[in-house]
């Protein structure tokens, strides 16, 4: 069975006390939660994960950063290593953020490297995708979708497909406000599905998380998490507050 996961991507948000604020008041509502159907991911940025990952010893949720170097080790200034990230106990980390992409140059190269790297160090890859504006007024979306699936994923073995999580984001809707609607992102997570099912199984298909991002907040969370193959959400802005958050991680029924 998969996993419903609702991850709280904090981007370049927050100073070190503003961090340690949110963390604790996340805390504190989660343990007044009697049950969760989701699990529950922050990804802060690196000064503040093992601070996090301490914390996360005495709650309900996992830890992930926001990227990780393609390599393994050595002289690479600022780089951030997959065996640093395992060293501090992080079960995620996000890849091929459309921000990456756009500002880093990520290509879909690199990120089937950043995924083999996290995957050697048991961390699970949560592997962005989504289109530009520009490629869904041309009615181009699947096609952009399944060439950065093919390339950046589909070289893995079914076993270690096993160990991915996907978040669709359609760029046009990441900070905007614009929000795809329950039936833009049913259809494009369906569509995701049935790639890896072609190329791995119904099984390793059925049991892939694959989220949606894009705008996603405590007013629509229910309405996309009701769809069958919407397996919860990778977060922004609305992580960056605890009620908001909290009111997505509660929104699956
Ligand atoms: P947003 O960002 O929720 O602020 O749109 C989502 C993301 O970029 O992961």
């Amino acid at each position: 069975m998969r996993k419903n996961i609702v991850a709280g991507n904090w981007k370049m948000n927050k100073r070190f006390d503003e961090a340690l604020e949110l963390v604790n008041d996340l805390m504190e509502r989660l343990e007044k939660e009697n049950e969760l159907n989701a699990m529950v991911v922050l990804c802060p940025p690196y000064p503040y994960l093992e601070m996090c990952s301490d914390m996360s010893q005495e709650s309900y949720f996992a830890v992930g950063a926001q990227d990780v170097s393609e390599q393994e080790s050595g002289a690479y200034t600022g780089e951030v290593s997959a065996s640093m990230l395992e060293s501090l106990g992080l079960d995620y980390c996000i890849v091929g953020h459309s921000e990456r992409r756009a500002y880093h140059h990520e290509t879909n190269a690199v990120v089937e490297k950043k995924v083999k790297q996290l995957l050697a160090n048991n961390i699970c890859p949560i592997v962005c995708c989504g289109e530009l504006l520009p490629e869904r007024e041309a009615e181009k979306q699947f096609d952009v979708v399944k060439e950065q699936i093919t390339e950046s994923l589909f070289s893995l073995s079914a076993e270690e497909f096993g160990n991915i999580v996907i978040a669709y984001e359609p760029v046009w809707a990441i900070g905007t406000g614009k929000t795809a609607t329950p039936q833009q992102a049913q259809e494009m997570h369906a569509f995701i599905r049935s790639l890896i099912a072609e190329k791995y199984g119904n099984e390793v298909a059925e049991n892939t998380s694959i989220l949606y991002g894009g705008s996603c907040n405590a007013k629509n969370a229910e309405e996309l998490f009701a769809n069958k193959d919407v397996d919860g959400g990778l977060i922004g802005g609305a992580s960056l507050k605890a009620e908001d958050f909290m009111k997505i991680v509660t929104s699956f029924k």
